[in-house]
């Protein structure tokens, strides 16, 4: 009986295991590659598509509906007249933009009830890929040129077209791919949920399981009569793509296969040991405490005053992204012994490649180029995370280092030169002038010294001695280490924390370069700004590039031969690299901790769960209350019960922001937009237990359009599969 027992359990742990093996994919893949790596593997784990049906340039494949949105998110096609979806926080710049006291639309949320009413935003562009092609081969026979070659591919590729193309080195430069690109320019925005559903949970909840928020915007690609790109015109049309997504309400469940579409932009998972390193022990804890030291500061002043809090709102978010993504990204790597791991994958490397001399000294030059590499990558990160979180009049200041550095040259150039830098120097000060507004709108002093009172200490205490810079290191000194001193003192003579000093001093100056750069010879933030980016630029940096470019040297080497020897036996991918990628994978709840489960999804309850009335994160509008009361979830309900986001075990990474996630038929099920933060170690290390990216349930999202926003003339224009 007892033996019984464990053989069953055994069989049980058994399957169990060898199921979640299953269920989770590393790999961000080349779409044109799938075919030959990844289709088996895909059928067998439950999709019902062929590889062709999701890229194929010679008829209209999944491809043709997902589009790289802006420079940095994906957005897909979900409508024959040209209806886009991303995330909130892919759009909300332009939400931003077109918002104001009257028409809030960040907080209210704006519709669009027919396309007059559609907003245009300047620069934004939407990208589709007409093909790729593997270019390797002919990169490296022009590598001499690489310039030129690079150049002549990509103008034979589009001559005759309205495409544009561009080559991207993929494996160090061991491959390139070329691009073939439509370059969309009139992207409309169509409608976007309130702030309290769209970033409901907001910083507290970011990178957080359980979640609760619909991050999704929509917009509308416009074209000439021709049915081709153009840039914005009032006689602009809707676009009428090649294809556009099928929108399913079957609904989702645990096991289903999902895949994700989409631009990741970065990961580095082929690290040797010592950069990881470098990571774990020097550079994460470093900036995340650099940045524990600014978020308090700027949190305290939120909760002090709704000024501040408007003030401080997207700095302070800009910050805690990165910050908590490093601090489950470290937790990740520690936990997985990621250091060891890569010098077990080391030694096994070295193992296949025993008899090729290429390889015999790579581990020992890597070793010696990380020794040069750690205390410049720890002086450049610091100077860096300085920039971004000590006091902020420093940066602002750092404009006119250029235009002054200029002047002083002045005297020893030709009429032509000195015409010319006057010119350049008139248009730095014009574009300083015009940043004023921007900056102040969002500035306030008291803040600002916290800022330098919190951070400068730890930089002077942590950068290493030799690397603070000249004047910086005699003022710390001067005001006998103390911050309370150092700070008064920096503030006491300057002109930068005054918006209509600076203007005057930009309108005076304009007129007499030489006085008004005397006065800012004698602006103590001004001297401050100038010796620490001097430091940084003329100094830290450079050093910094010669190793790193050694290094990259190496890892085109180290790259080539991981292809070589390994690839034999495992299927590799490449690192992302804002180009188009397929991951897939399974619905999927996992265990971030020992003895705690997360279940796959949540739903419209966990919402009112978490409501704070008044709270800047948890608020929701009455409208919200009043349809929550009512229930009417009717065909988006699963079960009766409203989903609003699921877990599911693709690989993914910033840029996979607005992902379609599709069903084994390819059909719209939700949108990514988060990882779990225990997950963030992927970027370096993928572990299949762990890793989780965060989507909206796409009926969620068609409920608030349809019952919230009252847009059912949008969700009735898509194509609904039920
Ligand atoms: N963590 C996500 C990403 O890396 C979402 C960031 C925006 N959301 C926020 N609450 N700050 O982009
Ligand atoms: N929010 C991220 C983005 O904007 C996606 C999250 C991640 O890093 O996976 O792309």
């Amino acid at each position: 009986m007892i033996r019984r027992n464990f053989i069953t359990k055994t069989i049980v742990l058994f399957f169990l295991l060898s199921a979640t093996k299953v269920f989770a994919v590393e790999g961000m893949w080349i779409p044109m590659l799938l075919k030959s790596l990844n289709e088996d593997e895909m059928k067998n784990m439950g999709l019902r598509l062929t590889a062709d049906d999701i890229y194929n340039v010679n008829t209209s494949s999944l491809k043709d509906a997902v589009f790289l949105f802006g420079r940095g998110c994906t957005s897909e096609l979900i409508s024959d007249k040209g209806m886009l979806i991303t995330n909130h926080h892919c759009g909300f710049g332009q939400i931003q933009s077109h918002s104001s006291l009257e028409n809030d639309y960040l907080k209210y949320g704006f519709w669009a009830k027919e396309l007059k009413e559609e907003l245009p935003n300047k620069g934004l562009t939407a990208t589709r890929i007409v093909r790729m092609e593997n270019v390797t081969t002919q990169v490296m026979a022009g590598m001499a040129d690489y310039d030129n070659t690079v150049k002549k591919l990509c103008s034979d590729a589009v001559a005759g077209t309205h495409y544009t193309a561009v080559v991207r080195p993929f494996y160090y430069g061991n491959e390139y791919y070329l691009f073939v690109t439509e370059v969309f320019k009139d992207v409309r925005l169509v409608g976007a949920p309130p702030s309290s559903i769209g970033v409901f949970g907001g910083d507290t909840d970011n990178w957080i399981w359980p979640r609760h928020n619909a991050d999704f915007s929509i917009f509308r690609i416009y074209v000439d009569k021709n049915n081709k790109p153009a840039d914005y015109s009032e006689s602009n049309v809707p676009y009428k793509p090649i294809k556009h997504l099928e929108v399913s309400l079957k609904g989702v469940k645990e096991g289903d296969f999902t895949m994700v579409y989409g631009f990741p932009g970065r990961t580095q998972e082929y690290l040797p040991s010592y950069a990881v390193e470098v990571i774990t022990a020097d550079l994460n804890p470093m900036r995340i405490k650099m940045r524990t030291a600014s978020l308090a500061v700027i949190r305290a002043a939120m909760i002090q005053s709704d000024a501040l809090r408007i003030k401080y709102a997207s700095k302070s978010a800009g910050i805690a992204n990165a910050w908590k993504k490093w601090q489950g990204e470290l937790k990740g790597l520690n936990r997985l012994n990621a250091v060891e791991k890569k010098k077990i994958f080391e030694a096994e490397f070295l193992q296949l490649a025993k008899n090729d001399p290429n390889y015999s000294n790579l581990m020992k030059d890597f070793e010696g180029l990380y020794k040069t590499y750690r205390p410049l990558a720890w002086s450049l990160e610091y100077y860096s995370e300085l920039f971004t979180n000590g006091a902020e009049i420093v940066r602002l200041s750092s404009a006119l280092i250029e235009p002054y550095e200029k002047y002083k040259l002045l005297t020893t150039q030709d009429t032509a030169t000195v015409r010319s830098f006057k010119k350049q120097i008139n248009e730095s000060l014009d574009k300083f002038s015009a940043s004023l507004d921007g900056f102040f709108q969002n500035y306030d002093v008291e803040v600002d010294k916290k800022l330098m009172k919190a951070v400068y200490p730890i930089f002077f205490e942590g950068v290493g001695d030799s690397n603070i810079s000249v004047l910086a290191k005699k003022e710390w000194l001067l005001a006998k280490m103390n911050a309370d001193a150092f700070t008064n003192n920096q503030f006491s003579k300057t002109m930068f924390t005054n918006k209509d000093k600076l203007k005057k001093w930009v309108e005076d100056t304009k007129k007499s370069f030489s006085k008004g750069m005397k006065l800012l010879e004698k602006d103590k933030i001004f001297l401050l700004s100038k010796d620490v980016y001097g430091k940084y630029n003329h100094d830290i940096y450079p050093q910094f590039i010669t190793v790193n470019t050694n290094i990259q040297d190496k890892m085109t080497l180290y790259m080539k031969g991981i292809l070589q020897y390994l690839g034999k036996k495992k299927r590799l991918y490449p690192d992302a690299n804002s180009t188009l990628r397929v991951s897939y994978g399974k619905v999927q709840g996992f265990s971030p901790v020992d003895g705690t489960n997360y279940n796959w999804f949540t739903t419209i309850d966990g919402i009112v769960e978490k409501y704070k009335p008044g709270d800047y994160e948890f608020d929701l509008l009455p409208k919200f209350l009043e349809l929550y009361k009512q229930k009417d979830y009717g065909r988006y309900a699963q079960n009766g019960v409203l989903h609003v986001a699921f877990l599911a075990s693709n690989h993914t990474t910033g840029g996979n922001s607005g992902s379609p996630v599709l069903n084994a038929d390819g059909q719209l099920i939700g949108i990514n937009f988060d990882r779990a933060w225990e997950s963030t170690m992927s970027d370096i290390m993928y572990d299949p237990e762990k890793c989780r990216n965060i989507i909206v349930d796409i009926r969620y999202v068609l409920w608030v359009m349809d019952k919230y926003a009252g847009a059912k003339y949008l969700v009735d224009e898509m194509t609904i599969v039920q």
